[in-house]
């Protein structure tokens, strides 16, 4: 494990445009940090989310009828999924996340307020194929909420639509939830709060790193670098050298490797996309959803979507 994860990282921080795969946030700080931002004044998408689904509670169930199953693709601390139960009313709950330790203490202390709903937590990377095989013939729901969907590039999106619209069986749909196109400023802000705490967040993916693979980043020679940039419609996130680095990656049998960073050289950390309506209607459909229903709050900063096959 520990020897693919250091493979993994110095071949990324070694391309032409290093980088450090997300999936690499979420430790234990990570998770909690990750509360926070959704807590803060700039970062409106968590609040406009809950503001949606509870404004159209009943329309949401109507659309989503009968579930036997909610299937929560990002569950983390389970707040959203356990709101949706008086909606759906479902009577298993399947939460997916890829922080294990974070997501087994969340849906043991959600059994205790359901202990009605079956309940099982699974550790797993959405970035690769999922299966559903023993729900197939169940009405399901899969849940995606919290704009994760933008944290995908365009394509891995319109394959991992594909993947669900099949995994549905014609039993059941996607509600997700995706962050929309809007006024520059409003979505820099969003990334670059007055507290430091999305800065904090994306730092720690250094300090989990030199926990995971024994390297020795330094995150006070980072700063935190956030930017929409119009022409990919995406919020682009970074840590930059605040001055010349060089990171020991320890390698096989103590061949270790040397990894230099120049002042103002960057490591990519994530993407978070943003979709007009339109388009992300138009994504689903490609992917062979057919039946749309959408849900948005009066600013038009966040799209709700449940969508059949
Ligand atoms: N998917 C959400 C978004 O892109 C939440 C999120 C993922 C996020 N990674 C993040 C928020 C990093 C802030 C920083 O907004």
């Amino acid at each position: 494990m520990k020897n693919t994860l250091s493979e993994e990282l110095l071949s990324s921080l070694t391309a032409d445009t290093p980088s450090i795969s997300p999936k690499f946030f979420y430790d234990d700080i990570g998770s909690r940090l990750f509360d926070v931002i959704t807590l803060l004044n700039e970062y409106y998408p968590t609040r406009t989310e809950k503001w949606i689904m509870d404004a159209y509670q009943g329309d949401i169930a109507a659309a989503v009828g009968h579930c036997d199953v909610l299937v929560d693709l990002g569950a983390g601390n389970c707040a959203k999924a356990s709101r949706l139960f008086e909606t759906l009313n479902p009577r298993q709950y399947r939460a997916l996340d890829i922080s294990k330790e974070y997501l087994e203490v969340a849906v043991a202390d959600l059994q205790k307020q359901f202990p009605q709903i079956e309940m099982s937590a699974h550790a797993v990377d959405l970035s690769l194929p999922m299966a559903f095989p023993d729900i197939q013939e169940l009405d399901k729901v899969f849940f995606y909420p919290g704009s994760s969907i933008g944290n995908f590039d365009p394509e891995q999106a319109d394959e991992f639509f594909v993947n669900l619209a099949n995994e549905c069986h014609g039993k059941g749909g996607l509600l997700i939830g995706v962050d929309l196109v809007k006024d520059v400023e409003t979505l820099n802000l969003a990334y670059n709060d007055s507290l430091g705490v999305t800065a904090a967040f994306n730092l720690n993916t250094l300090l989990n790193v030199n926990r995971l693979i024994g390297s020795n980043f330094q995150p006070q020679d980072w700063e935190h670098y956030a930017f929409f940039n119009t022409s990919q419609s995406r919020i682009e996130m970074h840590l930059r050298a605040l001055k010349d680095v060089q990171i020991t990656l320890p390698g096989h049998k103590g061949h270790d490797h040397l990894i230099s960073f120049g002042a103002g050289n960057l490591i990519h950390t994530e993407n978070s996309y943003k979709y007009t309506q339109d388009h992300f209607v138009e994504k689903l459909r490609c992917a062979g959803f057919k039946d749309i229903h959408c849900w948005t709050d009066p600013n038009k900063h966040f799209l709700v979507c449940f969508a059949k096959t």
